[in-house]
Formats: C-alpha cells, sequence, structure tokens
C-alpha cells in the first residue's frame, strides 16, 4: 500500500475525478478528507469508502472562502493528527466566451479554480511542512491547449500551471513537493457539462474521444 496511514485531503471529492481519487487513495491505504461544497455528496464518497474498508471524513468546504478553508485545516488535525497530502481538485467550469460571461461568473470561477488552491496551500502548508508533505493541483490539458467557449476556465487552468512551478520552487527546499496533472478529457461533472453545452452533445463527445491516443476519453478512477 503507497498511502498507508497518510492523510490525504481531496478537494471536490464528492464526485467525479475527486470521488474516484479519494476512493483509489483508500484502496492504497490513506486516510482520506472528502472536502466539497456539496455535503451529500461529500457524504455518499465517504460511504462508498468505508464500505470498500477505508476510512473518510466529510467536511463541508468552499474553496474560495478563507474562513471555510481554515475550518477544512481545523476539521482534518480535529479528526487526524497529521497530514500528508493536499490534492486541489475542485474547480468549476463556465462555458462560455469572455463577452457572454457575467462579472460575477469571472469572478467565482477565479476564486474557486484558483483562488481556492492558494487558500488551501496557504493554509495547509504549516501542516504539511511538519510531514514534508505533497501537494497536487489539478490543472488541465486546456491549460496549455485550449477549446472554444470556456475562455475562464482554460485561463484559470493555466495560472494553476504557473502557480504549481512557483510553489514547487518556493517549497521543495523544505521537502514539500508541489506538481500539477493535467488530463484530457475525462467521464466526469465538467467534460459532461461541456458537451452538453456544444450544439450537438453526442457529436462533440464522439470528437473529444478522437482527440486521445487510446481513442477514447480517460475514466475518472485512471487519474486517481
Ligand atoms: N472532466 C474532465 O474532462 C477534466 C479534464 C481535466 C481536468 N479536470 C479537472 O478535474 C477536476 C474535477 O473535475 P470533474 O470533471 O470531476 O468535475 P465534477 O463537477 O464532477 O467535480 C467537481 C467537484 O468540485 C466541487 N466543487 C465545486 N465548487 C467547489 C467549491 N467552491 N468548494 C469545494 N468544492 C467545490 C463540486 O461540488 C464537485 O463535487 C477539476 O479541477 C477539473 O478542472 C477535469
Amino acid at each position: 500500500m503507497k498511502l498507508k496511514d497518510r492523510v490525504a485531503v481531496i478537494t471536490g471529492a464528492g464526485s467525479g475525478i475527486g470521488r474516484a481519487s479519494a476512493l483509489e487513495f483508500a484502496k492504497e491505504g490513506a486516510r482520506v478528507v472528502v472536502a466539497d461544497i456539496n455535503r451529500n455528496g461529500a457524504v455518499e464518497t465517504v460511504k462508498r469508502i468505508e464500505q470498500a474498508g477505508g476510512q473518510a471524513h466529510a467536511v463541508t468546504t468552499d474553496v474560495a472562502d478563507a474562513a471555510s478553508v481554515q475550518n477544512l485545516v481545523r476539521e482534518t488535525l480535529r479528526v487526524w493528527p497529521q497530514v500528508h497530502v493536499l490534492f486541489n481538485n475542485a474547480a468549476i467550469q463556465i462555458n462560455k466566451t469572455v463577452e457572454e460571461t457575467e462579472v460575477e461568473e469571472w469572478n467565482r470561477e477565479i476564486a474557486v479554480n484558483l483562488g481556492g488552491i492558494f487558500l488551501c496551500c496557504k493554509f495547509f502548508m504549516p501542516h504539511l511542512r511538519k510531514t514534508k508533505g505533497a501537494i497536487v493541483n489539478m490543472s488541465s490539458v486546456n491549460g496549455f491547449f485550449v477549446e472554444p467557449i470556456c475562455a475562464g476556465y482554460c485561463a484559470t487552468k493555466a495560472a494553476i500551471i504557473g502557480l504549481t512551478k512557483a510553489m514547487a520552487i518556493d517549497h521543495g527546499k523544505e521537502g514539500i513537493r508541489v506538481n500539477c496533472i493535467c488530463p484530457g478529457y475525462i467521464d466526469a461533472g465538467l467534460a459532461e457539462g461541456y458537451f452538453e453545452a456544444q450544439p450537438d452533445p453526442a457529436a462533440a463527445r464522439a470528437a473529444a474521444g478522437k482527440l486521445h491516443a487510446l481513442g477514447r476519453i480517460g475514466r475518472p478512477e485512471e487519474v486517481g
């Protein structure tokens, strides 16, 4: 087991890739803190982990809110004494051009996708320093290639790559590894929303599969 007795916090683990990753982490022996703005989703993930014989704890969290993230840190350390892994996975995707995007939508997308990573890293860092822990930030292939009608999303995913590199050199010397992952299309919530926003969702989905070396879109557990 690669993560035996490690404590891993995963944001956005109430569905999709976050949930699948939480299940994979638990299979590898991690005790998983399932953080999500969607309480029911988080509780369901915990249930599935426990049914499979693992250990998990749900914490309702809005990663865009500093007080909520500080509560996540407190709750994590209340339940388990240390934290070893922070997987910043939570995100939203506004499927619009810049012109169509409302100012509030833009601000929220930046606050969740980029600001959420900033807040979680900021408040977990003192605790990750103690364990020489690891941070994994979720970017996307959209961080370096882009697609139509998701301008704000692409901008946040590119920024996450820059933030990850900057954090890696700041904190690598302290023994904290900071990496990001950039999956292609994965059969989970945000890709589904993107396909649904296209004039012909089925055609968009089929075309997306052809862009990948495997000839199909990926599965959430493959990211985990
Ligand atoms: N699905 C894909 O094709 C794909 C590809 C590359 C990268 N990604 C990235 O993977 C991650 C997960 O995407 P997914 O497709 O599984 O989406 P999803 O919608 O299934 O999961 C996102 C989760 O984040 C939660 N969330 C949203 N706002 C939040 C907030 N403010 N605080 C806490 N939790 C919040 C949601 O409730 C949800 O459970 C995202 O960062 C996404 O950008 C997805």
